[in-house]
């Protein structure tokens, strides 16, 4: 419709601002718990998401963060952090990563900020990266966290990759990983998952971390550590920052995004923290307030609840042992599960053999199954994961692993 509005006729019909918006891809992982919550048959399995779930199949609080609840109901936390986030959350995340007695952290050479998750600090290094290196690339394992793409991509950080897995033994493909370190430009930035690899569940060995560093010395290549599952692998924390301290060892100065969403089960709450090693408490200081900067525009400070729960479980020798407990708890459920699954199958006669089940380790199996096979457990047995065939651990309970070994064995039986 035209009206008279003063002086001219002017279209008063709604003006479609974004005609030229369609729809975002559906995110590979959290698009399955959609599709697994729309069904409704009992015996529905969700492998999906990496998030940790009891035998019974359900999400769990942990206790020592219960205990940390109570400690700190009625705290005043209702005033922002500052833009470091908490000093204390800072502090004992990076003692988990680097040592108790590391003399970095002692010395204070390292920038660190409280992140929001894994995600958060994977974020904030990425524009770090991309404002003070903007000629570097990052080079991502394949596979890796489908996330790390849209990271480094919406950061503009242009990407490459280098081989990690070698799907014909469903191990590591170390020769390949050697070769592309190797033939990658000097001072090329890699990201590095320390343990308990997302989504193989294959690690190098200390040997071969040992040459990798070795390599990296060599090449003079940056290392971005993506630490989401500390504790996971080993059922161990310090076993499992082994890695870090061998490049630690080597003088690395490395890069290192924590997160404690699996780690203690605080996924909702998003805490975690980015740190960057410097090679003086003045550069530290200069890092660390880019980094505040660049947080500054994107969201302010982060949030307080969650990282008041991990500073007085971390900072507390009582709650910390309680924490280092329950990990191993958790650690060892997802090994008893690989154990039960890899039993079933092989006693159901199946051709194939299963021992990567039990060779890889933390929260995710990569099966091997391939795309049909897994529409097929989707379509006739209700069972979700990823199209690339890895499966959450945490989403197998001893009441479900004897319907998923069967159903596993239905669609690989004809190869
Ligand atoms: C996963 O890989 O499933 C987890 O890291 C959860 C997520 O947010 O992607």
């Amino acid at each position: 419709m035209r009206r008279f509005l003063g002086r001219r006729w002017m279209s008063t019909s709604t003006v479609g601002w974004w005609d030229n918006v369609g729809p975002a891809p559906k995110d590979p992982l959290l698009s399955i718990t959609e599709a697994f919550l729309a069904d409704n048959h009992p015996e529905k399995i969700n492998l999906g998401v990496g998030a940790y779930r009891d035998d019974e199949g359900k999400p769990i609080v942990l206790q020592c963060v219960r205990d940390a609840e109570a400690r700190i109901a009625g705290t005043e936390y209702l005033e922002s952090l500052s833009r470091q986030g908490s000093l204390k959350l800072v502090m004992e995340s990076v003692k988990l990563a680097y040592g108790e007695n590391s003399g970095i952290v002692k010395e204070g050479k390292f920038a660190g900020v409280q992140a929001i998750s894994g995600t958060g600090a994977c974020r904030l290094f990425a524009e770090l990266q991309r404002r003070f290196q903007p000629d570097s690339r990052i080079y991502l394992p394949v596979p890796t966290w489908s996330n790390h793409h849209n990271i480094w991509r919406d950061a503009q950080v242009p990407q490459r990759t280098f081989q990690y897995y070698n799907p014909a033994s469903k191990g590591i493909h170390f020769a390949a990983l050697m070769d592309d370190i190797k033939n990658a430009p000097n001072r090329s930035f890699f990201l590095l998952h320390p343990c308990a690899h997302n989504p193989t569940g294959i690690d190098p060995t200390d040997e071969q971390w040992r040459e990798i560093s070795y390599l990296f010395k060599v090449k003079n290549h940056f290392p971005f550590f993506d630490m989401a599952y500390q504790g996971f692998a080993s059922g161990d924390l310090k076993k499992d920052a082994q890695a870090i301290h061998i490049f630690l060892d080597d003088g690395h100065l490395i890069g290192c995004a924590q997160s404690f969403a699996k780690t203690m089960g605080l996924y909702g709450q998003r805490v975690g923290c980015l740190s960057v090693l410097c090679v003086d408490k003045n550069q530290a200081t200069a890092v660390k307030s880019q980094l505040q900067h660049i947080a500054r525009a994107m969201y302010s400070n982060p949030p307080v609840h969650g990282a008041l729960l991990v500073s007085t479980i971390l900072g507390d020798p009582g709650l910390k042992s309680m924490w280092v407990k329950e990990v191993k708890v958790m650690s060892d459920r997802l090994m008893k599960m690989r154990n039960a699954l890899r039993v079933n199958l092989e006693n159901l006669g199946s051709a194939l053999t299963w021992e990567h089940i039990t060779n890889q380790v933390g929260m995710f199996w990569y099966s091997g199954l391939n795309p049909e096979q897994v529409d097929r457990l989707r379509n006739e047995f209700h069972i979700y994961m990823t199209h690339d065939g890895r499966i959450s651990m945490a989403g197998v309970t001893t009441g479900n692993v004897d319907y998923l070994a069967n159903a596993i064995h239905e669609v690989t039986k004809s190869g």
